[in-house]
Order: structure tokens, then sequence, then C-alpha cells
């Protein structure tokens, strides 16, 4: 590894809105139940945010949060990137609404869309800025109000995704941990499985898109599910690779939260025991960009991770997409 170049998390931050929706809250409103939400999925709430609160209010709590864990001032940050599907608008981005609620002057800021691999894809494009020298500490946010794109009656979705944010500082290091590798992969031929048709150029909001429910989240939740489950595995082992480390020496895995037989499935082909994987999707469901940089803070803050542990990050998604990041734990 090329300690002369190398790229460091240095705070995290996350934020959950405070309303929780149990699933037996759901079946009083659908027709599902807590049991059939849990044995296929493991999830058993969500958190929901209220009618005022978008995404960008909980991505500004969560990047004060890992501003503060990084011992930084707004004004030090260079760049702001935010992942997410959920934007407040289409534009201004969430990133530049991010800026403005903390001040932070000096940064670029800019948002990209790669769904649930979204925080991996904008970790993996704010690392190279760091590495060639253009800018010195990013803000990386992956947030997400995913309860405004579901449609309350197609059950096949709405029990699956909940609300919050996690956010990380980033920054130049030498000191011999940091991201070791990423590892990105995209197949826009399968797109269609999984997307949000109106709203957009194609399909712009008018009163028939509403009417058809075409600005709500549409999903093959089986062809995601057999994606998923091959591609989980796959994309850290890639990255693996790519930083010459071997399955063997992983000390933790955070994947993301979509359904806990994919990450059941992702931790047998690494062959890791359940208690080096990180889970909270029984908490949260689905947060989709913002699941793996949660994920990744609440394990930091349980002290769950030790400086040097090789910490790998895993996301699929829309797109369809994945990516992989393999840390050496720098805090
Ligand atoms: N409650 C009760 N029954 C339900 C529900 C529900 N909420 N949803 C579906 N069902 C029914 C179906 O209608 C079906 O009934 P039928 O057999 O009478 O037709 C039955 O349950 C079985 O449905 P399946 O789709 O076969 O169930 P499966 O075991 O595949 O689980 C699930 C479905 C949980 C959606 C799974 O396929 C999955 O997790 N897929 C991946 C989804 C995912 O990760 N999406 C996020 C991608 S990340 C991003 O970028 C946003």
């Amino acid at each position: 590894m090329n300690n002369e170049n190398s790229v460091k998390i240095i705070g995290t931050g996350s934020y959950l809105p405070p309303k929780i929706v149990t699933n037996f809250d759901l079946e009083k409103i659908m027709h599902t139940t807590d049991e059939w939400i849990r044995s296929r999925t493991g999830i058993e709430s969500r958190r929901v945010a209220d009618e005022k609160t978008a995404t960008s209010d909980l991505a500004t709590i969560a990047a004060r949060k890992a501003l503060e864990d990084a011992n930084l001032m707004a004004e030090d940050l260079d760049l702001i990137i935010v992942a997410t599907v959920t934007p407040d608008m289409m534009f201004p981005s969430t990133a530049c609404l991010v800026q403005k609620n903390l001040e932070a002057g000096k940064a670029v800021a800019f948002d990209i869309e790669a769904a649930c691999s979204g925080f991996l894809y904008a970790l993996t494009i704010g690392e190279q800025f760091i590495k060639g020298g253009v800018y010195k500490n990013a803000l990386i946010i992956g947030a997400e109000t995913l309860s405004k794109i579901l449609d309350p009656e197609d059950r096949n979705t709405s029990v699956l995704f909940g609300d919050g944010a996690g956010a990380i500082v980033i920054q130049k290091t030498t000191d011999n941990t940091g991201i070791l590798s990423s590892y990105l992969g995209t197949d826009g031929s399968k797109g269609e499985v999984l997307k949000q048709p109106a709203g957009g150029s194609r399909i712009p909001s008018t009163y028939e898109s509403v009417k058809d429910k075409l600005h709500y989240v549409k999903m093959e939740g089986n062809e995601v599910f057999r994606f998923a489950v091959r591609i989980m595995g796959k994309a850290a082992m890639e990255a693996l690779k790519l930083s010459n480390i071997k399955i063997q020496d992983i000390d933790f895995l955070i994947p993301h939260q979509a359904n806990i037989r994919i990450i059941e499935a992702a931790a047998k082909r690494l062959e890791l025991p359940m208690d080096k994987v990180y889970v909270n999707l029984d908490k949260y469901g689905n947060m989709s960009a913002a699941s793996v940089p949660v994920a990744l803070d609440e394990a930091s803050k349980k002290g769950l991770l030790k400086k040097n542990d090789i910490v790998v990050l895993v996301a699929f998604g829309g797109g369809l997409t994945w990516a992989s990041t393999v840390v050496r734990w720098s805090k």
C-alpha cells in the first residue's frame, strides 16, 4: 500500500428521525403481518420523517455530528457530496442546501445518485479528490427520506424502507491506515427492476402521473433479491483482491441493510460469522444511501471497530449498481 497517499475517515455521525413505525403499526393500515415482514426481511421497525422534514434536514444534523467527531469546523470543509435518491427537490442539490445550513462557505457541494450504493460511490469520488491533492477535507453524506416516495398501498415496497442520514469526514493520511481499495460496478441494462418512474424528464410530474402513482417506488422484489444475493459477496471479494487483503483478515463487515437474508448470503460467501457483521435493519429497515454510513457510525460509536481493523463496506442498489470499500480503520 502506498501510505504516502491514502485517505482516512476521521469522523462519523448519524441521525434518525424520532418517529418509530413498527410492523404492528403497518398491520393496521395494510394487508401485511409482523410475521411476514420479520421472516422475509428481518425488519421490525423503521424511522419516518414528519411532513416538515426533508432529506437535507436529516443530512445537516448527521453532518454536524460527523464534524464534531472529526474535530473540524464547517469552514474547514473543501467538499460536500450527498448521495440520495430523495433530494429535497430536483435542484438546487441537497448538498448545496447542506452547505448553506452548515455555513461551509469554502466547500464545493454536489449530489450523486447511485441508489443504495450511492454513499460508497460518493466516498470513492471524495477519496479521488483528496488523493489527487485537489481538496483536503471532505464531508460524505448518505441521506434519505424514502417514506416520501413510497406508495402506502403497495405492501411490496412500503414495509421495506426507512428514513435517516449518515455522514463521514475524510482527510489525507500518511499513517498506513484509511481506504485501501474501492470497487464500483454498474449494470444499466437491468435498471427497470427498481425505479421511481415519474418526476424526471421522461415522465414529468403531472396530474396524470400522480393519479397513476408513477411518482412512487416500483420494484420487482424477487429480481432485486436474486441480484443482491449474487453481487454483495462478489463486490466485497473484488475490493479485497484490489488491496491484497484475504477474507480471513476481515475484522468487520458493514453491509447495506436491505434484507437479513441478503446479508447472511454475503457473510456466508465471505466465510464470516454473523458476529462480525453489523446489522441494524431490524430497527431502521432499508435507508438506501443512508444505510452504510449510519451502520458505520453506530459500529464506531459502540467501540466495535478497533484501530487497524480491516473493515469492509459493501452495498448494492438501483441502477443497478454495486460498490465495496476496504478500510484499515484509523480511529
Ligand atoms: N406482507 C405480506 N405479504 C406480502 C408482502 C407484505 N408486505 N409483500 C409481498 N407479499 C406477498 C406477495 O404478494 C407474495 O404473495 P403470492 O405468493 O400470493 O403472490 C408473497 O408474499 C411472496 O412474495 P415474494 O416476493 O416471493 O417474497 P420474497 O420472499 O421474495 O420477499 C422481498 C420479498 C422481501 C421484497 C424480497 O424479494 C427482497 O428483499 N428483495 C430485495 C429488495 C431490496 O433489497 N430492495 C432494495 C434495493 S436497494 C435500493 O437501491 C433502493
